[in-house]
């Protein structure tokens, strides 16, 4: 058993790594702002904190009062969108406050650290699937400020024996149980298709794919938690420390319409809408190495099953959790 912190656990992926790592006999503490969270994805058990990430005496507070022995970093502003309109805001929350963290975590001795990052860091791909070793070129501050967070991770390890692992996620989906994806506003392609009464839009036909709409990597919310549970337990001697986490197998935005429709019994509407800036045309990722070296294996690798999982949840939330 292992006690650890995970910061933004009330989020999307956070309440659903800490439901798995409780699942699994692991202890831990949330430390979340609730700004984009909801309370109501936090845990039964677990001890929770309200706060921000850049609250030095919280921080203090939560290591001085916990024998925490590594931590899970998921709190991040996540809009591609917003975060080319408003740089400093993404920069201050995903990279200075995160740097208070790593310096709470020096001064309390925590040096294991496993750090949610994305597909984004690498820009418009030149080769598809995407391997770790793809260049990284980010093409909005979202994708920089998780790149340069890798780099300080890096850094850290080389002068402070931190041992981290990053994982860069591909599209996260589905949902289990009581946990599912309530984001304000909703960017993501698989909630979109559930609800009822919103316009759809697909965002550029004419790519180069074969239905023309872009090709994504959907992972299932669950398979994602696990790959944290296997990488807690393996901090401390692995060599590799950046794994894709993604299903390997692309599905385009009509295609998962399609889906969507089937889980649903009903067709969806949707209206083509322009090609969205730095949109590259397909992001498909090779998980070659975590299945190797963390002995990895999505769970729920079909598309239909994960928009049935997230299907099942929204019809027990149709308005996210306020209902
Ligand atoms: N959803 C995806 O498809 C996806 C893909 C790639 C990477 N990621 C990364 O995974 C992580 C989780 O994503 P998500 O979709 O669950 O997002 P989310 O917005 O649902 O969760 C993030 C959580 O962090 C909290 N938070 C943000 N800033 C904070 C701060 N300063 N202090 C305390 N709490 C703070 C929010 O309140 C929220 O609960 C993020 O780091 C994101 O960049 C997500």
């Amino acid at each position: 058993m292992k006690h650890v912190l995970v910061t933004g656990g009330a989020g999307y992926i956070g309440s659903v790594v800490c439901q798995t790592l409780l699942e699994r006999g692991h202890s831990i503490v949330v430390l979340d702002s609730l700004e984009e969270g909801h309370r109501q994805a936090l845990p039964p058990k677990g001890i929770f904190f309200q706060g921000d990430l850049g609250d030095e005496s919280l921080l203090k507070n939560i290591f001085k009062s916990y024998p925490l022995e590594a931590v899970l970093h998921l709190a991040a502003y996540c809009q591609v969108g917003e975060s080319v309109e408003d740089p400093e805001k993404y920069y201050g929350n995903n990279v200075s406050k995160g740097l208070v963290l790593l310096r709470n975590m020096r001064t309390f001795g925590i040096k294991k650290i496993v750090f949610s990052s994305t597909a984004a860091v690498y820009g418009e791909p030149l080769s598809t699937p995407i391997a770790e070793t793809h260049p990284t070129q980010p093409l909005n501050p979202y994708g920089h400020s998780k790149l340069i967070f890798e780099q300080v991770l890096d850094w850290y390890q080389k002068a402070y024996g931190f041992k981290y692992v990053t994982f860069r996620y591909f599209n996260a989906a589905g949902a289990i149980d009581r946990l599912g994806e309530d984001h304000h506003p909703e960017t993501h392609l698989t909630p979109l298709v559930l609800r009822e009464g919103v316009p759809l839009t697909v965002f550029g036909l004419d790519y180069p794919t074969p239905d023309g709409s872009c090709i994504r990597d959907y992972i299932h919310v669950r398979d994602l938690a696990l790959a944290h549970v296997l990488a807690l337990e393996r901090l401390d001697d692995l060599r590799e420390r950046i794994f894709n986490l993604g299903n390997g197998q692309g599905f385009s935005v009509l295609e998962v319409i399609e889906a969507a429709a089937q889980v649903r019994g009903r067709k969806i509407p949707f209206r083509p809408g322009e090609r969205r800036r730095g949109d590259p045309a397909v992001l498909v990722a090779s998980s070659a190495q975590a299945r190797k070296i963390l002995g990895w294996e999505p769970q729920y690798p079909d598309l239909k099953e994960i928009i049935a999982s997230a299907w099942r949840w929204h019809q027990k939330f149709p308005r996210g959790y306020e209902s």
